[in-house]
């Protein structure tokens, strides 16, 4: 594992959106399995603002997203196709029919979440995840305890998920109980990960996935399983590490 410690969480999210550019760069037809929430909003800024300033194009490139809630359609102010929408897609120049969000409104979710590993194959495989983490040790929408050998699922999210998500909704009560989400199989499966984390509030989850044992209780542990991931955090989120070798 790379670690990286930025002083504050804008530095983090250029970072990251560098580490994006490169890849994209490197691989103009490159796959990406983008996160939602708070964390990467300074990243899509950032890298909004290298498409339109410094020519940084999306046009070959595929994208798929980590989760989507059970029962939200994709015009929904609380779905992640309308966050992506909202805070990725429509400033940069990606073909709308590259950009892949499960859809959590079908009759039969279980086949749902077997055609996205499917269209994953099909595309070659993720080239590049990027991850937050949730206050439990989240990774996607994997609750602990979570199961490594676990492609993509519907999964019941933990009152602390749903609680923390709440701001994005008029009051807890209308944050959905389910989610589809890809599953830890499916990131230790992409070709290189980086995991973000911003705040004192994460400090503890952080610590617990990079520092403390593999552990389903921890699902963002499993990272330590996976041979290329970089983590790029703030100071705040950095504050309670050992600061061992990684
Ligand atoms: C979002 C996702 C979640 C979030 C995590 C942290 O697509 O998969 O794992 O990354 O809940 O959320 P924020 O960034 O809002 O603190």
């Amino acid at each position: 594992m790379r670690v990286t410690i930025t002083s504050n969480v804008h530095e983090m999210s250029v970072q990251a959106a560098q580490m994006v550019r490169d890849e994209v760069r490197r691989k103009p037809n490159a796959t990406l399995l983008l996160p939602t929430g708070g964390t990467p909003l300074g990243m899509y800024r950032e890298l909004t603002r290298m498409h339109s300033q410094e020519g940084l194009t999306f046009a070959e490139v595929t994208t798929f997203n980590l989760d989507e809630y059970v029962g939200l359609p994709p015009g929904h102010p609380g779905s992640y196709r309308r966050y992506m929408e909202e805070n990725f897609f429509r400033h940069i120049d990606i073909d709308p029919a590259n950009t892949h969000v499960l859809d959590g409104t079908g009759s039969n979710l279980e086949k749902a979440c077997l055609d996205y590993e499917q269209r994953i194959r099909e595309a070659g495989g993720i080239d590049l995840a990027v991850l937050g983490i949730g206050h439990n040790g989240h990774v996607a929408f994997v609750e602990p305890p979570a199961a490594v050998r676990a492609w993509t699922h519907v999964a019941a999210l933990a009152r602390s998920t749903r609680e923390a998500n709440a701001r994005f909704f008029h009051s807890l009560a209308d944050v959905p109980r389910a989610a589809l989400t890809v599953g830890l199989g499916t990131i230790l499966g992409c070709r290189r990960v980086l995991l973000l984390a911003s705040g004192i509030e994460k400090a503890d989850a952080v610590t617990r996935a990079i520092e403390g044992p593999v552990h389903a209780m921890c699902p963002g542990s499993a990272l330590q399983l996976h041979p290329d991931v970089t983590v790029i955090m703030d100071q705040a989120a950095a504050s309670r590490l050992q600061l061992r070798e990684h």
